[in-house]
């Protein structure tokens, strides 16, 4: 059997890591910035991760959500005190997509509407829903189009207003940063606005926390940068390390009725485990301040750097164009000639989202190794 042919595959093969490195099998060192997707959040292989999860597939590794599961209820506890949403609710499932697809069915069950406001160039995910918020038309199959999903451009304040002015929404979404798209940011005046203008119509804001969340800005959520309370978020990537996982954070307004929802994989003792280990080591560590520190100090380091044209973004969610390069070309030259990983997004922009605890020294050869190509 061959794979279905859906991805393009650069020909390395990682087979271990640690930190904010990977290796391949002859030993060569590769430097992770990209996290598999902004994934890895506590760096690859973290030992107290490895205990973790070895110990409890050691003694049960999964049991169906029809029995008691306090690993459930210490993760939810945990979650709420870090993040500062200690009064949410917690449900569990197993990746983004997913995470979104339950908090828009959520807020439609709950308002009785049946629409979603969603904005340009947003990307939450390729199930049904998900992708039909998604601003890409390509990766709509015709049976994912819908007028239940309308998108105005990001920042637009008059379009956003009109919408919402309806009443005719369950919802809006919206990614804390946008990572797909090449991180692009709601301007905080936008976020509130719309915060406020959710509130006014009975419309609830679900803020997608997926690739911007768990630290990755600099703050527990992208969104708390602008003081703003959303009604729902959604988490997955980092919160799990790479064991997959994804959450639904719910506000107190919101009732719970049995079998409202569901899964069968999500909140397993394995993810609970591996999510509880990143939550000890986020904060032992102190890994959001980190990316807060190390991030600030890549951002100003990388706008110091002739030929650099644009760097976007926050904590170690950044966006980087440089003259004379496609964004493809400056990834091939950085992982080829220099041996390190960076994500992609559209034609010109390179992302960075490496582990939270990426250090100093690693920014340091990152940049030294960026200026051999591009000066
Ligand atoms: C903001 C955002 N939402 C949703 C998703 C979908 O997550 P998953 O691939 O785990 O389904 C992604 C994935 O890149 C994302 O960046």
């Amino acid at each position: 059997m061959n794979l279905f042919d859906v991805y393009s595959l650069y020909d390395i093969e990682p087979v271990r890591g640690k930190g904010s490195k990977v290796f391949t099998a002859d030993g060569t060192e590769y430097l992770d910035l990209y996290g598999g997707h902004a994934v890895i959040s506590i760096g690859h292989a973290h030992p107290e991760y490895v205990k973790a999860v070895s110990d409890q597939v050691a003694r049960l590794g999964f049991y169906s959500n029809s029995v008691q599961n306090s690993l459930q209820t210490k993760l939810a506890e945990k979650l709420g005190r870090v993040s500062g949403y200690p009064d949410y609710s917690l449900f569990l499932c197993n990746s983004g997509a997913e995470a979104n697809e339950n908090a828009m069915k959520l807020a439609s069950f709950t308002t009785g509407r049946s629409r979603i406001l969603a904005f340009g160039k947003a990307f939450h995910g390729r199930t049904s829903g998900a992708v039909a918020a998604t601003d890409n038309p390509a990766i709509q199959a015709p049976f994912n189009r819908t007028d239940n999903v309308l998108l105005v451009p990001l920042n637009d304040m008059e379009g956003m207003r009109k919408a919402l002015a309806t009443e005719e929404f369950a919802a809006a979404i919206i990614e804390g940063i946008q990572g797909v798209s090449g991180i692009h940011e709601p301007s905080p005046e936008f976020l509130h606005a719309l915060s406020d203008e959710c509130k006014k119509t009975g419309t609830l804001l679900i803020l997608d926390e997926i690739q911007s969340g768990y630290g990755r800005s600099g703050k527990f959520f992208a969104h708390q940068h602008s003081g703003i309370r959303p009604d729902i978020i959604t988490c997955a990537k980092g919160i799990a390390n790479g064991f997959p996982c994804g959450a639904v954070l719910i506000s107190p307004v919101i009732e719970a009725k049995k079998g409202m929802l569901g899964t069968t994989f999500g909140g397993n003792h394995l993810a609970c485990a591996a999510a509880i280990a990143v939550l000890d080591v986020m904060e032992k560590e102190n890994l959001v301040e980190n990316a807060a520190k190390v991030g600030e100090y890549l951002i100003t380091e990388l706008r110091k750097i002739p030929g650099v044209k644009d760097v976007r973004g926050r904590g170690l969610m950044i966006g980087l164009e440089v003259e004379g390069f496609t964004g493809s070309d400056l990834r091939k030259r950085l992982l080829f000639d220099h041996h390190i990983f960076t994500g992609g997004a559209g034609q010109y922009t390179v992302r960075l989202l490496p582990a939270l605890s990426l250090s100093t020294e690693e920014a340091d050869r990152f940049l030294s190794e960026l200026k051999k190509v591009i000066l």
